[in-house]
């Protein structure tokens, strides 16, 4: 992902949300080739990421801690925690 550019925030205070939902497929699967792990359960393998269920990513560390419904859970718990201008 290429990193935050003037272009990203201009226009808008820079303290606002660039965008309104979180990617949920992100944190579900990671970032192959970054450091960000995947936290759905069997992401890459039972479960598919980005599509694809061809296995793990080489370098890619799934974690696998949550189910789907934990996963909205989180998701629903990070915006309405840390994310004060997000409207459902
Ligand atoms: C449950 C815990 C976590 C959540 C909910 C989470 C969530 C996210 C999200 C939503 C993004 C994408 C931001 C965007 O759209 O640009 C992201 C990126 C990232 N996360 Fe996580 N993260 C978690 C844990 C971690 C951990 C433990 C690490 C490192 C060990 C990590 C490393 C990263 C990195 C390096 C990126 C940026 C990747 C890039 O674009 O280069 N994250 N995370």
């Amino acid at each position: 992902m290429p990193p935050i550019s003037a272009a990203d925030t201009a226009g808008a205070s820079d303290l606002a949300p660039k965008r309104l939902t979180l990617n949920a497929e992100v944190i579900a699967c990671g970032l192959p080739g970054t450091l960000m792990p995947g936290w759905a359960k069997g992401a890459y393998v039972e479960r598919p990421c980005f599509g694809e269920t061809g296995g793990v990513p080489e370098g890619l560390r799934v974690v696998g801690a949550y189910d789907d419904q934990q996963l909205a859970d989180l998701i629903a718990y990070i915006n309405s925690t840390f994310r004060k201008n997000f409207q459902e």
